[in-house]
């Protein structure tokens, strides 16, 4: 049987018009802007106005992945929404994407924090290469901004509202979707919860006084596995895509947090220009940054066909995500290099020599922070200059 490929064909995003700057959230918590630029990288995000939900944003997205894709919604097999801030626990805002959009097929949420939208390309992935489907759209859609408590400097300055749509679609060519890795351990399921609203905790008065009903974060423990699963799950797709970390012309992690994502590239080794950063622009938009990442890459000319893509992410339940993506229809097949084509031992020896030093890398980095004196005025310092806007 031919290998079945799935390529990204189309893509697209949208971004709330409101923006709330780091000064408006110095009117409303004890915070600064200096504070949340040096340990974050945020400067501002994009919130939900009236009229504009998660649905809506998700339509929007993929009416532009599906123009450059030119396709039709009729021509869409199904429909993959990633999201842990849904419209409704019920109905699924899957179906009312698939409606709104005019789309005549299936549709599901798939729910895995940050990390949803590359579970989910991953699951349409499946659907494609087992043959079942030609077609499907990928959304990554969030509306955060009502679970988020707005008097709550620990978590009110992270988060935004967005979305980000890719069209998944069947290809015989050895590209698109190359390989990808999925984890959780919801043993940290705690350190980034919304404890109330389920049916542990349904509403109620008592509920809502608890304030249950918002994202309650543990920054640090967060912040310490997200350093340390992000080298490791990238360096897991890229060996199962049969690559080396040479090989990697885009990392596209997810946009929670400067410092986590500039220690990512240095345990792998990666010069920050092969890293995507617009979390100065959008925030922390959960399942929705990765997409949004890889659209305004696009939009920037930073990807061209051939190139090797690696995407990873960290979120809550606890879980972490990566895949590789070779972008673009090869016009022939693509001609592994010389090396590795007569000595397959040559990438196990490469990925092997990439894994000592990001473990070693990952150690340097873990002592430092519990001696808690070497990153942090590295970072005020550092705060003094712009995050890098991808320019
Ligand atoms: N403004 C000013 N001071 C603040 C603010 C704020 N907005 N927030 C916290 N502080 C204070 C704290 O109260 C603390 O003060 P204290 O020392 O007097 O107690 C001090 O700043 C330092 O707090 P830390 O928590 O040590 O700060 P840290 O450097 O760890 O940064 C942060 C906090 C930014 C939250 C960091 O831990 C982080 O990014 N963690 C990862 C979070 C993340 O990625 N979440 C998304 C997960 S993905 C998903 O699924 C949604």
């Amino acid at each position: 049987m031919t290998e079945r490929y799935s390529q990204i064909t189309g893509w697209g995003k949208y971004a709330p018009p409101q923006v709330l700057t780091n000064a408006d959230l110095e009117k409303m918590v004890d915070t600064s802007d200096e504070w949340i630029v040096t340990r974050t990288g945020i400067r501002e995000r994009h919130i939900v106005g009236p009229g504009e939900t998660n649905a809506t944003m998700s339509v929007a997205a993929a009416r532009q992945a599906l123009d450059v894709a030119g396709l039709a919604p009729k021509d869409v097999d199904l429909i993959v929404v990633a999201t842990s801030s849904p419209d409704h626990f019920l109905p699924s805002v899957a179906s009312q994407v698939q409606y709104q959009l005019g789309a005549e097929c299936p549709a599901f949420a798939i729910t895995a924090g940050c990390t949803g939208f590359v579970y989910a390309l991953a699951t349409a992935h499946q659907f494609i290469a087992t043959g079942a489907y030609q077609r499907v759209l990928v959304i990554g859609s969030e509306v955060i901004s009502p679970f988020v408590n707005w008097q709550d400097r620990d978590t009110c300055v992270l988060f935004g509202d967005g979305a980000g749509a890719v069209v998944l679609e069947a290809s015989v060519q050895p590209a698109g979707v190359l390989s990808f890795v999925l984890g959780s351990d919801g043993s940290g399921g705690e350190h980034l919860i919304i404890r109330g609203g389920g049916s542990v905790y349904p509403p109620s008065h008592e509920m809502i006084e608890d304030k249950a009903m918002y994202i309650e974060m543990n920054g640090r423990e967060v912040f310490k596995f997200a350093t340390r699963i992000l080298g490791e799950a990238a360096l897991q797709a890229v060996e199962r895509a049969g690559l080396t970390l040479d090989d990697v012309d885009l990392l596209i992690p997810h946009q929670a947090n400067l410092r986590i994502i500039e220690l990512a590239a240095r345990h792998l080794g990666l010069p920050m220009q092969k890293v995507v950063v617009n979390l100065d622009r959008y925030g922390n938009t959960s399942a929705a940054s990765i997409p949004i990442a890889l659209v305004e890459a696009l939009e920037e000319g930073r990807i061209r066909d051939g190139m090797n893509i690696c995407m990873v992410a960290f979120g809550g339940g606890l879980t972490w995500a990566a895949a590789v993506v070779r972008w673009g229809q090869p016009a022939q097949p693509v001609e592994w290099p010389l090396v590795w084509r007569f000595a397959p031992a040559g990438q196990k020896l490469s990925m092997a020599a990439a894994r000592v030093r990001l473990h070693a890398r990952q150690l340097a980095d873990v002592a430092s922070y519990h001696a808690g004196s070497l990153l942090l005025p590295l970072y005020t310092f550092a705060g003094l200059r712009k995050p890098p806007r991808n320019k």
